[in-house]
């Protein structure tokens, strides 16, 4: 029954048809609220079988000192932590639902497989803060400066904690 499940996940790999992907994370919100909490997700419900790993999101450097929070609300699952000057996502409740990624005025939001090169450590960043800043699930205005920051490069060491 795995292998079954594991060839359809490699065979969808290249394909995840739309359909089956909202299936599996309906299952997902659907699980999510009722406090199961899985990195896989497994979809019998149709004429394949499959498996279909969550692949988290992940806010990046450009966020820093804009962030804009139009991320915030259209998230089902309240992913989204917000520090001083940047919001993380939580990478164990989100269900890679793409929502969030073009609502971000900066382009600061990534599947974590297709982080920008030398990104790649705000997938650990993410991670980490998530346990320390709170959840946020309202957008709320924007720093006065946002626009003057967004595109500036190496913003990591303004990030505030
Ligand atoms: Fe929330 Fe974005 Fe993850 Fe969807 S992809 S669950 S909107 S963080
Ligand atoms: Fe940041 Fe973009 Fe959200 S700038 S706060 S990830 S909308």
């Amino acid at each position: 029954m795995i292998n079954e499940l594991l060839y359809y996940d490699a065979w969808l790999s290249g394909l995840k048809p739309r359909s089956h992907r909202l299936a599996v994370q309906d299952v997902a919100l659907s699980r999510r609220k009722q406090g199961f909490n899985s990195p896989w997700e497994y979809h019998l419900g149709c004429q394949y079988k499959y498996q279909y790993k969550i692949m988290p999101f992940v806010v990046t450097e450009n966020c820093i000192k804009c962030k804009y929070k139009d991320c915030v609300e259209v998230c089902p699952v309240d992913c989204f932590h917000e520090g001083p000057n940047f919001l993380v996502i939580d990478p164990d409740e989100c269900i890679d639902c793409t929502l969030c990624e073009p609502e971000c005025p900066a382009k600061a939001i990534y599947p974590e497989d297709d982080v920008p090169a030398g990104q790649e450590s705000f997938i650990a960043l993410n991670a980490e803060l998530t346990k320390i800043w709170p959840v946020i699930t309202v957008r709320g205005e924007p720093p006065a400066d946002a626009a003057d920051w967004d595109g500036v490069a190496n913003k990591l060491p303004l990030l505030e904690r």
